[in-house]
């Protein structure tokens, strides 16, 4: 009998999510699974909220931002009885394993899932680039470049009138899209979540210097994570003179068409954990893996082991930024 695979998208909605749903649709499809997709994360699990997808239910997805199977953040599920229930489900259905498109709270949902008996693998999909075990997160890039586009274009008008603009990009508790964007626009100073920062040291001062050296507009990129933006455009204002405007990006860079590097990761990461499933059913072993790209390669590791692993910054990157903004 034909076995089933099934896939969800969980967490916040990242670019190339659609990518990755697809490629796991046709390598699941041309390894002999049939493949059920999963609607609103997890939650589709416990309302009965899925369909068998075919090889056309996923034409023309690759280069559409959002994602087609829809995401939550499901509270009912993250309950003893509510993984219980959703491995229920997937016997009931005869999926035998999923496939978790998303961020680190998804993987610990899908690590649940596997201690119930369903082989669970995740494909790291967020904007932020927050997993530890993993280089690269679906959406990522997308996100840094709709950022570096609407930057480049503040900077435009905080140059016409020799203003300084200070600007929220996403990243709650992690700061590499304020960091690679920031350094990408030529921005005066970038504050991030992992750097402590003074505020006369690390914005003030090197607007001073700047202006010293002729600059006449400043761009200041500051992580969500920070935060407080609009204080601290009043308060830049107040203590330099200059007039300066706050922007928070927000949403805008969660949605839009995903880069080519975007959907090519997702492709690798999803005919990848396609491999890693089928390999797992076959030899009916428990699978609880994670498909990560570590020093340029796919690779896969225990969803305990990625969960574990402390994330680190790139405390030398930050180091270059501040070189190159003097
Ligand atoms: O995790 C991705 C992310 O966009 C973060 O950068 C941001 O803090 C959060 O999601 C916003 O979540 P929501 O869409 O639920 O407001």
């Amino acid at each position: 009998m034909e076995k089933s695979i099934a896939v969800l998208t969980s967490g916040g909605d990242a670019p190339g999510m659609n990518a990755a749903v697809r490629a796991v649709v046709r390598a699941g499809i041309f390894n002999g699974f049939r493949v059920y997709g999963i609607y609103r994360g997890y939650n589709g699990l416990l309302n009965n909220d899925c369909k068998e997808l075919n090889l056309r239910s996923v034409s023309d997805i690759i280069g559409r931002g959002g994602t087609i199977l829809y995401t939550a953040r499901s509270a009912e599920y993250a309950t003893p009885e509510g993984v219980k229930q959703a491995a229920e489900f997937c016997r009931s259905l005869g999926i035998e394993g999923l496939v978790v498109i998303g961020g680190d709270g998804s993987f610990k949902g899908a690590r649940e899932l596997a201690a119930q008996g369903i082989a669970c693998v995740g494909i790291p999909g967020t904007i932020d680039n927050d997993i530890a075990c993993t280089d690269y997160t679906v959406g990522f890039d997308t996100a840094m470049n709709t950022a570096l586009d609407m930057i480049d274009r503040i900077r435009d008008t905080a140059q016409s009138h020799d203003r300084c603009s200070v600007i929220e990009v996403m990243g709650r508790r992690c700061g590499d899209i304020a960091l690679q964007t920031g350094i990408a626009v030529g921005a005066t100073a970038i504050l991030v979540p992992e750097v402590r920062y003074d505020i006369e040291r690390d914005v003030i001062s090197r607007i001073y210097e700047q202006k010293a050296t002729g600059k006449k507009h400043f761009i200041i990129v500051i992580a969500e994570g920070v935060g407080g933006v609009i204080d601290k455009a009043k308060y830049i204002e107040q203590r330099t003179g200059i007039e300066t405007r706050a922007t928070i990006l927000g949403h805008v860079q969660r949605g839009g068409s995903p880069t080519l590097r975007d959907r090519l990761m997702a492709t690798a990461m999803g005919v990848a954990a396609v491999d890693i499933l089928k390999a797992g059913i076959e030899k009916g072993e428990q699978t609880s893996r994670v498909v990560a790209s570590r020093a340029g390669k796919i690779v896969d590791l225990d969803i305990t082991e990625a969960l574990d692993m402390p994330r680190e910054f790139d405390t030398h990157l930050y180091e270059v930024a501040k070189e190159v903004s003097i």
